[in-house]
């Protein structure tokens, strides 16, 4: 039995005055505004376009936060705004923040969503702000790259010679995984907007002459190979069931014999209660997106064996699934 929460750790469940003072000060670049020496409360509002006394207010609160410091009227950057809030620093995480931010009207309309199933939005970030969205993969590729050699290793891939990473972003794993096997080749299939940033990455990798860009929607598109592995990584959540079990089909037909499908994402268990990161994210998706939802891992098995993939495991619990097809489909 899980035990008692306190009435502090409910109030605290429910507590996010915190959060929106950080979201506006990251959307006002009130740090960017503060980097150099420290500057008074009407210096920053002339920088950034503030009312002084109400933005006083604002820098006040983010004093106790440990995100700026103040010495008389003087505020200054703590060492973490320095470091992750202003915007050139080369490990700015702000456009995250400022992802949320731009997310917050649709989450004050969670109730309505329950109420009526209808949801606020009529696209995806992809769709609606592909700058916002490119500079959050940017962000998401400096501080993933961890995961893709990960993924990679586990996967084992070597022999095989020609990946597909659909929906690949920033190339964060076609990157990763061509630096595992130094004999692979990637083709990233993106939205058009998306690859700009990913020729970016890939030629600070310098795999340029290993990694070619295919841009497209791949639910209209022709997606190139044939390939030996196809790699769906972070996409399905955007689509619907029906969208998604096109996708894998079509996916099925531009792969070689005996090639392999990996669907990367994150899946709910099958009570539907985790893991608890997913749950929230599946509210997430839910009012962030017209049609996407959290899956089972089931479900993409299914997926995969109505597409014709014979030997279907799930490599990772609600984190990684694999179909393989047949070498004489
Ligand atoms: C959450 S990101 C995942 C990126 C990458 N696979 C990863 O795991 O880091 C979703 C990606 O899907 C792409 N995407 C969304 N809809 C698409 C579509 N219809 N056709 C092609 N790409 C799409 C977006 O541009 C974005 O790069």
């Amino acid at each position: 039995m899980s035990r008692e929460f306190s009435l502090a750790e409910i109030f605290q469940l429910g507590y996010y005055w915190e959060t929106k003072i950080l979201l506006t000060a990251v959307k006002l670049d009130v740090f960017s505004a503060l980097d150099g020496k420290p500057k008074t409360a009407k210096e920053v509002a002339g920088r950034i376009g503030a009312h002084e006394p109400t933005l006083t207010l604002l820098l006040n609160a983010l004093v106790p936060m440990r995100l700026l410091t103040k010495e008389g009227d003087l505020y200054g950057n703590s060492s973490t705004a320095e470091k992750h809030l202003v915007r050139h620093s080369s490990q700015y995480i702000g456009h995250l923040l400022v992802l949320h931010d731009a997310e917050w009207n649709n989450w004050g309309k969670l109730e309505e969503t329950i109420r009526t199933g209808r949801r606020p939005v009529d696209r995806h970030v992809f769709e609606t702000d592909p700058e916002l969205g490119s500079n959050v993969l940017a962000v998401l590729h400096r501080i993933g790259q961890q995961s893709g050699p990960d993924l990679a290793k586990r996967l084992k891939l070597a022999g095989r010679e020609r990946l597909l990473d659909l929906g690949g972003g920033a190339g964060t794993n076609a990157i990763a995984f061509c630096r595992v096997y130094p004999e692979l080749t990637a083709t990233v299939f993106d939205l058009p907007a998306t690859l700009g940033l990913t020729e970016r990455t890939v030629k600070e990798a310098g795999l340029e002459a290993r990694i070619a860009l295919l841009p497209g929607d791949f639910n209209r598109d022709t997606l190139g190979g044939p390939y030996d592995v196809a790699l769906m990584s972070d996409i399905l959540h955007y689509q619907t069931f029906e969208s998604n079990e096109a996708l894998v089909g079509k996916v099925f037909a531009h792969l070689a014999p005996g090639g392999r499908l990996v669907i990367k994402d994150r899946f709910l268990d099958e009570a539907g209660t985790g893991p608890a990161w997913t749950t929230a994210f599946a509210m997430h998706i839910l009012v962030n997106t017209q049609q996407g939802g959290c899956y089972k891992t089931g479900d993409a098995m299914s997926w995969m064996t109505k597409a014709g993939f014979t030997s279907v495991t799930e490599l990772e619990k609600t984190a990684v699934v694999q179909g393989v097809k047949n070498r004489e489909a």
